[in-house]
């Protein structure tokens, strides 16, 4: 089986690298793609795999008040977490249409942070039928 996996340069990734020893691995990693910069995957040809693991990400400034997040860095972690993963997934996908694609996020998705840029767009998306979310930061679900 061929795999490709995102981030495996410390934790979460890493420990998927050491449980895929022996089968054919393609790694991304910002030495070789910075994926805050989601443009530089535009000009990149992606392999043809059986796996994706697309684990690397970042909360640059998660915890901080809404109103206190550096702009910068609301780009850089939409870019990261979000943006490269659709445009490899799109990659992937016209590579193979059969591959499995696996997206490492996490088990906050499942709670609300209304102080938390991030976690409240994901949730916006999670809720976009209808309803609004509440607290310091209101979005309404589009
Ligand atoms: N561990 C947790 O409790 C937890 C909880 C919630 C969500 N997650 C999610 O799970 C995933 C893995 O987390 P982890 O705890 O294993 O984190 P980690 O040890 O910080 O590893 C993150 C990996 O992503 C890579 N990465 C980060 N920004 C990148 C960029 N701009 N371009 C390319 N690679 C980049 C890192 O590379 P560098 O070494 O170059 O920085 C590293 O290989 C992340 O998406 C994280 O958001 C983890």
């Amino acid at each position: 089986m061929k795999y490709l996996v995102t981030g495996t340069t410390s934790g979460i990734g890493k420990c998927i690298k050491q449980k895929l020893q022996g089968h054919e691995l393609f790694e991304i990693n910002r030495a070789d793609i910075d994926l805050n910069r989601p443009e530089l995957l535009l000009s990149v040809d992606l392999p043809v795999v059986d796996y994706a693991i697309l684990n690397a990400g970042h909360d640059l400034g998660g915890g901080v008040p809404f109103a206190d997040h550096e702009s910068v860095s609301i780009q850089k972690i939409l870019n990261c977490n979000l943006v490269s993963n659709v445009l490899i997934t799109q990659k992937l996908l016209k590579n193979n249409p059969n591959t499995v694609i696996v997206l490492i996020t996490s088990t906050n998705i499942n709670r609300q942070y209304p102080n938390n840029v991030i976690m409240m767009l994901i949730c916006q998306r999670q809720k976009r039928n209808g309803r609004t979310l509440k607290g310091r930061a209101v979005l309404q679900s589009d």
